[in-house]
């Protein structure tokens, strides 16, 4: 029997948590992820940032690489220009790849390209193609590339660190990204998601839900993620 498209995966456990591993720390990441894995965690989240497209420089495909992790490889391009670089995080086993609107000239392109590659891990699992949206980019950037995104992520923070707060005016946006999507497109979330404010974020109603700081928060990132999950459970 084929293995289930990451759309379908998604699609049929959603909302998910995508935690992100930014702030881990690094030295007990193994440890802390297979805690994560038991708990019920699916998908990984790479910030991925160049030092132009935002502030802050992080790392690039070959950190996603080298990270062996059976979780689904969620990777978020904070990035310049991203078209030549996503055959190299492809071929690093990326499972969702989310593109900036902001950071193309050819977007468009950018997504087509994408959509012509193959998932490094198993090809029936294709690559979910996603699409975010800085907080002052204005939801109409969507529509001319609907039919070329799986996934539309808001950003409820200005990219460049993790734990900010949380921007109000996202819950309106999100409401209206849900009339504009429809059915065949993925919701994400991303930014200054807390314990304090999961409840209220899940309501919402995205699909996926990227939170970092809040789990390694230097206590229990396992109990953390456990808190969130027992939420989307109610
Ligand atoms: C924003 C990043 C987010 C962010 C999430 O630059 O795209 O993924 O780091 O981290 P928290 O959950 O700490 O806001
Ligand atoms: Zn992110």
């Amino acid at each position: 029997m084929r293995s289930p498209s990451v759309f379908e995966q998604i699609r049929s456990e959603a909302p998910q948590i995508s935690v992100g591993m930014l702030t881990a720390d690094w030295m007990s990441l193994g440890l802390e992820l297979k805690l994560l894995e038991n708990a019920g965690i699916k998908l990984l989240h790479f910030d991925v940032m160049d030092g132009h497209f935002c502030p802050m420089l992080t790392f690039g495909a070959p950190v996603v690489a080298g990270l062996k992790t059976p979780l689904l490889k969620d990777v978020h391009l904070m990035i310049d220009e991203p078209l030549g670089k996503l055959e190299s995080f492809v071929a690093a086993g990326a499972d969702i790849i989310t593109l900036h609107a902001e950071s193309a000239r050819h977007i468009h392109r950018a997504l087509q390209t994408l959509g012509k590659m193959t998932n490094a891990n198993d090809p029936a699992r294709g690559i979910l193609r996603g699409l975010a949206l800085n907080p002052g980019t204005p939801l109409g950037a969507i529509e001319p590339l609907l039919d070329q995104v799986d996934l539309v992520t808001l950003l409820a923070v200005n990219p460049g660190w993790g734990g900010q707060k949380f921007i109000p005016a996202t819950r309106q946006r999100l409401s209206r990204l849900k009339e504009m999507a429809g059915e065949k497109i993925l919701l994400g979330i991303d930014g200054g998601v807390t314990r304090d404010n999961f409840a209220e974020v899940a309501q919402l109603g995205a699909d996926i839900i990227v939170t970092g700081s809040a789990v390694f928060d230097g206590k229990a990132p396992a109990d953390n993620v456990r808190f969130m999950l027992n939420i989307l459970k109610r």
